[in-house]
């Protein structure tokens, strides 16, 4: 979910247009329904439905709505059905107090319950209607706005982020968090509230990060941060040097063909971290073993550089999915480094690891968005220079997460070749990306597909894993990475006459055998799409299909380029079958629930 929050200087301006172009900017974090509350004249005006946001629009026009200030929000359905009553804002009894929320309130039931035996009746059935419920028990108490949210949060369990306005107490916002993310950016017209920053940069870039507990006060005077004693916070400010334009299509059809192709400038521009890296690395002379932890695309980067990390600088590396993270946290020690990566530095799972890490270990995060918790978190940052990724589906963060990976292995072993190899990943994309057509033309004589394996050994196969999950997240044809070796171990018994195996096969150690593997498919009906290099004669000759890439792109630097083929394949693939690649049925860009 994403919320956002508006409050402008000038009385006469409407709010609703604003707060519908930033609740836009956040669909990626959810698009199940769609709501805004805005204030004016003793009237809490609210639209809202379930559906995505054009849809809504369509029917409600969103941006008509009178009011100088209002909060808006996107739903990602997590308790109770997508559905007019349960999107956001929600309401208290009385119609007075409209709240949005991000996050989950884990004794909702237990605080219905409490709510229900004192008379209240609810509404919805999500958990987030007890908030507005409760802040009017303590308005009816005699507390202010401000203090029925403290009061609010309280009685609260779980991850929030959460903006109230109130008929009682108007011309004002309330806004505070708790594991799930918030910023506050001051405007030259107003004041504004939101889960991520995209959604703001058009009206602000100077950005304030409220911790934990801290209650925001926003009026059309300015923003206050308040603490637990109600003392006001010098809250430092941040100016986000991402501009509007890089959060825009600017001309390509979604956002996810033009992030595929900003990925040689995102590898260019996170090169420039390696000063940061040198300084960083000179604190983990004691490190005797490495913990990669990460989710879903940053989990595939993570793979990869456990093989570099291993074989460049010899230090035992494993890689631990966020989730599971807790069965093996009891071996760590002073002398374990864990690695956090993580495209939006707010995954609930990633947090919840790394807040355990911090206890026993050192603990680094390679991320994409600045002033995100796990960079608050982290006792080391890398930050990756992708720029603004909208689509859901990773692509240009994790080329970006692989460069700043690569930097850190390179120079932990000091190796000045694969250094300058480095260098020259930009040009090898464009090169890629050149070659579009090739790949279209795949699509169309492979979209038929109910099911896809993709086989790599070594460093390509965190490459195949990465190319199935592409496919299957946006095109929704099953997509299986298999490491090449393990295929007769099992799933060559699903290999059938006409299912398209992708085989990632750069030249190096791991060509001859990975030429083996993709014999045995072939001899078993399978359609192969080899991905080699241009000038592999013997691939030429086996293969009926090749996606040619430079041959100087050598085994150990192939993560960084043969993706690409592989993303610009399921994009194409989702374009023929119809779909939106920027918004997968059921995945959120941002998971900040558990
Ligand atoms: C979600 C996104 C994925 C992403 C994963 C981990 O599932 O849809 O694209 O790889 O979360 O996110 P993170 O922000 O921690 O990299």
């Amino acid at each position: 979910c994403g919320i956002v929050g508006c409050i402008l200087k000038d009385n006469d301006s409407n709010a609703a247009p604003i707060l519908f172009d930033c609740i836009s900017k956040l669909e990626y974090r959810g698009y199940d329904s769609i709501g805004l509350a805005t204030y004016e004249n003793e009237n809490i005006y609210v639209k809202k439905d379930e559906g995505k946001i054009n849809e809504v629009n369509k029917k409600l026009d969103l941006p008509d709505m009178p009011g100088s200030f209002g909060i808006a929000h996107v739903r990602w359905a997590t308790h109770g059905d997508p559905s007019k009553l349960n999107a956001h804002p929600q309401l208290d009894e009385e119609n007075e107090i409209a709240v949005v929320h991000n996050g989950i309130i884990e004794n909702n039931t237990k605080l219905k319950e409490e709510l229900m035996a004192e008379g209240h009746t609810f509404r919805s059935d999500t958990d987030t209607e007890v908030i507005p419920h409760l802040i009017q028990k303590f308005m009816d108490e005699g507390l202010d706005l401000e203090h029925a949210v403290r009061k609010t949060i309280e009685k609260l369990e779980g991850a929030y982020a959460i903006a109230a306005i109130s008929l009682r107490e108007p011309d004002k916002i309330v806004a505070t968090r708790k594991d799930s993310p918030l910023i506050v950016g001051l405007g030259e017209d107003g004041y504004y509230l939101a889960s991520d920053s995209p959604a703001i940069l058009k009206y602000a870039r100077d950005i304030i990060y409220p911790e934990k507990g801290e209650i925001v006060i926003l009026d059309k005077s300015g923003a206050v941060v308040h603490d637990e004693f109600d003392n006001v916070v010098n809250k430092e400010i941040d100016t986000i040097n991402w501009t509007p334009e890089m959060a825009e299509k600017e001309g390509y059809d979604h956002f996810m063909i033009k992030e595929i192709n900003e990925q040689a400038t995102a590898v260019r521009n996170t090169l420039t971290q390696r000063e940061n890296i040198e300084n960083i690395i000179k604190d983990f002379d004691d490190i005797t073993r490495i913990c990669f932890v990460a989710c879903g695309t940053s989990y595939h980067a993570s793979l990869t550089g456990k093989y570099l990390i291993e074989s460049l600088a010899g230090i035992p590396t494993d890689v631990i999915l966020a989730s599971e993270f807790k069965f093996s946290q009891k071996t760590l020690n002073e002398n374990t480094l864990v690695i956090f990566i993580s495209q939006s530095g707010e995954t609930a799972d990633s947090l919840k690891a790394l807040d355990v890490a911090n206890e026993t270990s050192k603990t680094l995060g390679i991320v994409n968005v600045a002033g995100s918790s796990i960079t608050r978190r982290a006792q080391y940052v890398i930050q990756t220079q992708a720029g603004p990724e909208i689509g859901v589906a990773a692509t240009k963060t994790y080329v970006s997460q692989l460069t700043a990976i690569y930097l850190f292995a390179a120079l932990m072993a000091k190796d000045e070749n694969l250094l300058n190899e480095l260098n020259n990943v930009p040009d090898f994309i464009d090169e890629v990306l050149k070659d579009v057509e090739s790949i279209k033309s795949m699509s169309k004589r492979y979209n038929y597909a109910k099911d896809f394996f993709y086989l790599g050994r070594g460093y390509s196969y965190p490459t195949a894993l990465e190319g199935a999950l592409k496919l299957k997240e946006i095109s929704y044809i099953h997509g299986e990475g298999y490491a090449a070796g393990e295929l007769k171990h099992g799933p060559l018994a699903l290999i059938d006459e006409g299912i398209p195996v992708v085989v990632v096969i750069p030249p190096g150690d791991s060509h001859k055998k990975t030429m083996s593997n993709l014999e045995e498919v072939k001899s078993r009906g399978a359609r192969v799409l080899a991905f080699g290099a241009a000038d592999d004669e013997e691939l030429a000759l086996k293969a009926p299909e090749v996606f040619k890439i430079n041959p100087e792109v050598s085994e150990i630097i192939a993560p960084l380029v043969y993706i690409v083929p592989l993303q610009l394949l399921s994009y194409y693939i989702t374009i023929e079958k119809g779909f939106d690649p920027d918004k997968p049925r059921n995945l959120a860009k941002c998971v900040t629930v558990e």
